[in-house]
């Protein structure tokens, strides 16, 4: 084929694009279900496979994996091609991690519910499965560093960085976490005993956290932002001591987890120190995100896209402060074990993970149809819905959260616990059901970019991007 008729390999990009709608719905709708059942438990049914602590893992993975995950691979392939002017290097392979990757998903969608779990936060899936995603995780690599290794620009763009490190550090992690002694096909063990085990599992958990959930939508960020600002990055320079720095602290920060544990009260400290050292880099990142608008604040006037892509920026911000804080041990003796933590993790999950990623679908999906977005009216709708849904969530969860610390730890004169449990869980009732409604009306908003989507892809079609000459590449 010659240089002028090469073209990107978009096919393996829509159909994560796509994915990444669905399983947000799907992963969602989970997520207001088990909001609902802590506020009714008489929605569990009585029946095992539609109890909470089965459908909390599906949840946690089904966000995670399949929605986040989709995103990831849809953004990374588009930008790994875009920003080194070639294709990826192998189609067949590329196809081999989008099948594979859905069927490790519904292999998730059916053996959570039946039970069948590792119990490992984060990395409940059994190791037939683990194998499954360690061959598409392979595959991904070779796609993604061959693709840069094939490269007709000599630079290597910041977004591609955090990807490659978002790659290889899961690769490590998982194989890392994984290691267990199969007993049957369905029951396994782990490699590891203890405290030892803790220590692997929140080491997996943080840098799931810190190269899945962070790295990569970092990689999205500094992509999406400056094309939908039509900026440059504020600081380029910011951007290479903003990977470094973030690449080299997480790695240390997993033991926050593990506060007042069997762990080594110096680990401990260590976890503390790492994680408070992660909010200089944490914040370089999203004041260049920030900044990146400057000279063009006016767009985000009548631009819903950058809407998302700046909100998500400044919940980043949000959440990587409010991460410090409660790594602080006395800090974190009063919110270890309350929902303050799971507003600290949505208000991370939802306010940054996927406002970045719906507004970069927003940016890719008319570009990978050749068509604008059907409706411009309801991105902006859907911008406001999502926000006072993620509102509703967080607020309630610290109100709720900080509440429970505090009525756990309230105690009378003579030494007597002033509350019984069961009084706080009355106490949270309430923000029960204020968090559902936040996670309801969010997923209304997903709803609707479903529509605008489907609308948008049955206009279009599938379009043949040619890669530019290499005389025209800078
Ligand atoms: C409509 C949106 C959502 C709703 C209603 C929702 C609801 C929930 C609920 C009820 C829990 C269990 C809380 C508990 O055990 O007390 C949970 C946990 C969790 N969710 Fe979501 N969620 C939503 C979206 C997301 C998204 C988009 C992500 C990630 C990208 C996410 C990541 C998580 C994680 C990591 C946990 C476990 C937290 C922990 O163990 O501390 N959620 N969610
Ligand atoms: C500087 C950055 C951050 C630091 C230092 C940090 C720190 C912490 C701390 C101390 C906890 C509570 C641990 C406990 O008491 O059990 C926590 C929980 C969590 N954080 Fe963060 N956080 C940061 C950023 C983020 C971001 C950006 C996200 C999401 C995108 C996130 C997701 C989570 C999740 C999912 C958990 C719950 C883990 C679990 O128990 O299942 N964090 N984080």
């Amino acid at each position: 084929m010659s240089i002028e008729t090469e073209t990107y390999n978009y096919k393996v990009v829509r159909q994560f694009a796509i994915m990444t709608v669905v399983w947000g719905i799907v992963g969602m709708s989970v997520g207001v279900l088990i909001a609902a059942q802590l506020a009714w438990p008489v929605l569990n049914f009585d029946t095992p496979w539609l109890t909470f602590g089965r459908l909390r893992p599906l949840h946690t993975n089904a966000v995670i994996f399949a929605f986040g995950g989709s995103a990831l691979f849809a953004t990374s392939y588009y930008v790994v091609q875009r920003t080194c002017h070639v294709r990826l290097i192998s189609d067949k392979l590329a196809a081999f991690t989008f099948w594979g990757w859905q069927v490790v998903i519904l292999s998730a969608a059916i053996t959570l519910p039946l039970g069948f779990t590792s119990s490992k936060e984060y990395a409940e899936l059994e190791w037939p499965i683990d194998i499954l995603i360690t061959l598409v995780w392979v595959s991904y690599a070779i796609v993604f560093f061959g693709t840069i290794f094939n490269r007709r620009i000599k630079h290597i763009y910041v977004a591609n960085w955090f990807f490659g490190s978002f790659i290889l550090t899961v690769a490590m992690l998982h194989l890392v976490n994984s290691a267990v002694v199969p007993v049957t096909l369905f029951k396994s063990y782990s490699a590891y005993a203890g405290v030892q085990d803790a220590m692997i599992q929140w080491w997996y958990g943080h840098n799931a956290v810190g190269f899945f959930l962070t790295a990569g939508f970092l990689g999205i960020m500094y992509y999406f932002m400056p094309k939908q600002a039509e900026r440059p990055v504020y600081s380029y320079r910011l951007s290479v001591v903003h990977f470094w720095a973030l690449a080299f602290t997480y790695i240390w920060a997993g033991p926050h987890h593990l506060h007042y544990t069997a762990l080594p009260d110096w680990t401990q400290s260590l976890g503390m120190v790492f994680s408070l050292i992660l909010l200089a880099p944490s914040w370089g990142g999203m004041i260049n995100g920030i900044m990146t608008l400057s000279g063009a604040w006016e767009k985000l006037r009548s631009d819903p896209i950058l809407k998302f892509l700046i909100v998500s920026v400044s919940f980043y911000g949000m959440s990587t402060f409010e991460g410090p804080m409660m790594a602080i041990k006395t800090v974190n003796a009063l919110s270890h074990y309350t929902d303050w933590t799971i507003g600290h993790v949505h208000s991370g999950a939802l306010g940054w993970v996927a406002l970045v990623s719906i507004g970069a679908m927003y940016h890719l999906i008319p570009r990978l149809f050749g068509v604008e977005m059907f409706s411009k009216r309801l991105i902006e709708t859907h911008f406001w819905v999502a926000t006072i849904g993620i509102v509703l969530y967080i607020t309630s969860m610290w109100i709720s959260g900080i509440m429970q610390g505090l009525m756990w730890r309230a105690v009378n004169t003579d030494g007597t616990l002033t509350y019984s449990f069961v009084e706080s869980v009355q106490a949270m009732h309430p923000f029960y059901i204020v968090r559902f409604m936040g996670g309801a009306i969010f997923l209304s908003g997903m709803l609707i970019m479903a529509y605008n989507v489907y609308k948008t892809v049955s206009s279009g079609k599938a379009i043949q991007a040619p890669i530019p000459e290499p005389a025209a590449a800078h």
